[in-house]
């Protein structure tokens, strides 16, 4: 039997942090033994929004060196760069000119980036979701890992595939678009901001004491841990909504430290956030080491990255290449048969 097809990506908007880890990648780490797996880094969802040109190439090379350094084996699943698979943008295009405006319009996180924006909106940040889609559909997708915040945008790449093209442009028994369907992990981790336990961890928030990054050394995890959010009560829990710092901050220990639920219940329901903290500094540092090394060992060597995302991007252009062939023929262009 084929194995399902799994695809995924993170944006290069500076390194990656616990939340992407713990929440995402360490999910496709479990996934690439059972799916055949795509991971890409969106490099063309990065410039969405303004971006440092000086940063866009190393954050690229670091996050791509991070999938590997977390565990991502290129033996088994294919790690690329989007900009190097020009199908993304050719598709988007494409895809462009059958998706609604008003279907744009209602994407939750296009309203909420936008504010932030004020007046310097850009077509490409209305357009982000359509060249999601793009990425997704291409690669003839049975699966999505998301978490909550990018369900809309799954759902739209659903919609364009299913009421867009296939119902317009493909025959029903033989639709042309796979049309993907999330995959939601069981025990996912939601890891919130070390300055506000209701607030999703994120690279966007201006304040860094609010996430721990990968390649954070142990002295600012320590830092950034002394300096995290608490509220006034002895003993932490799990769970109580009224104490969201509690949770999240118990929720990373038990990941982090390999402790079941129950045991770090135990262990820290009778003792304060001072006793608490320099246990999950400690317990974070120690998970993250091994990542630190494989990562520092790899970027001493650009040229075994390179021929990882080569290899990545290969097999990654096979596949889009053909999807969009595909789509092509079935628009109706005139495909080139000169070379
Ligand atoms: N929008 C996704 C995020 O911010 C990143 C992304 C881009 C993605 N293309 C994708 C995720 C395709 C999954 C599949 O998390």
């Amino acid at each position: 039997m084929h194995k399902k097809r799994v695809l995924s990506g993170v944006q290069p908007t500076g390194a990656l942090h616990l939340g992407n880890w713990l929440g995402a990648i360490r999910n496709w780490v479990d996934l690439q033994k059972e799916y055949e797996t795509y991971v890409c880094v969106v490099d063309l969802h990065a410039i969405t929004v303004p971006h440092d040109p000086k940063k866009l190439k190393e954050n690229t090379l670091s996050t791509a060196a991070l999938y590997v350094a977390c565990g991502m084996d290129p033996e088994q699943c294919s790690i690329f760069v989007q900009s190097h698979i020009p199908a993304h943008s050719e598709l988007c295009w494409l895809l462009n000119c059958i998706t609604p405006l008003n279907w744009m319009e209602r994407m939750i996180q296009f309203k909420e980036k936008a504010i932030k924006q004020g007046d310097n909106v850009s077509i490409g940040l209305l357009d982000y979701p359509v060249l999601m889609a793009a990425d997704i559909l291409l690669y003839q997708a049975d699966l999505v890992p998301v978490g909550e915040d990018q369900k809309q945008h799954l759902e739209l790449a659903r919609n364009i595939a299913q009421q867009r093209f296939n119902s317009r442009f493909g025959n029903e028994d033989f639709p042309i678009l796979k049309v993907p369907k999330p995959l939601i992990i069981k025990d996912g981790a939601k890891i919130m901001s070390l300055c506000d336990g209701e607030n999703k961890m994120s690279k966007s928030d201006p304040n860094e004491n609010s996430r721990i990054t990968l390649l954070d050394s142990p002295e600012l995890i320590r830092k950034k841990i002394k300096k995290a959010k608490t509220d006034q009560h002895f003993g932490l829990e799990f769970g109580n909504p009224s104490r969201p710092e509690a949770d999240n901050l118990l929720r990373i220990y038990s990941i982090v430290s390999g402790k079941k639920r129950e045991t770090v219940e135990e262990e820290c329901s009778n003792i304060g956030w001072g006793k608490f903290k320099p246990l999950l500094a400690d317990a974070i540092i120690s998970s993250i080491e091994p990542i630190q090394i494989k990562y520092n060992n790899l970027r001493k060597d650009p040229e075994e990255l390179n021929q990882i995302l080569s290899e990545g991007a290969k097999k990654a252009s096979m596949l889009s290449n053909s999807t969009l062939q595909k789509i092509k023929t079935a628009f109706g262009f005139f495909q080139k048969t000169y070379i």
